[in-house]
């Protein structure tokens, strides 16, 4: 079985409450629940932290032995040479995700230290940048 970790960093817990204008009325819980249904054929993790060191961690664990990783950063996204450097250093491919079009925004939400490591980036399509990315990583076998 395919199996796919879904990584999201900090503030995506309060996914449905932060800034609905901007990230969406909808928890994470329940559009997993709708993620994972359509694709019965994939496991798909989810692991989320607000601090640096365990999503570091959570690559390290899961990147040896998964098919691929979607990680939504967070800002840590704009900041984090770590979390690059856990990217580069384990074999599963990863993709960048945003909920929002972080280009659209401010200035300093354009520039990603991670997208370098990650093997493309999807962004700016709500929760459905997360079924972009499994689909792309399950259908087109990056
Ligand atoms: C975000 C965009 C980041 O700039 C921001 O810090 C987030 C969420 C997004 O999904 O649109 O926390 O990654």
């Amino acid at each position: 079985m395919v199996k796919i970790q879904i990584i999201n960093g900090p503030n995506l817990n309060l996914l449905g409450l932060r800034e609905p204008e901007v990230y969406g009325g909808r928890s994470f819980d329940d559009y997993l629940e709708e993620l994972r249904a359509a694709y019965p054929d994939v496991q798909i993790d989810y692991f989320q932290s607000n601090h640096e060191g365990d999503l570091i961690d959570c690559i390290h664990r899961v990147g040896f032995e998964c098919d691929g990783i979607v990680l939504n950063a967070g800002a840590y996204t704009h900041t984090s040479i770590a979390l690059h450097d856990a990217l580069r250093a384990v074999p599963a491919p990863a993709i960048e995700v945003h909920i929002s079009n972080v280009h659209a925004r401010e200035e300093f939400r354009h520039r990603s230290l991670i997208a370098a490591a990650c093997r493309g980036v999807i962004c700016g399509f709500g929760l459905d940048s997360y079924r972009l990315a499994v689909s792309a990583l399950v259908e087109c076998k990056v």
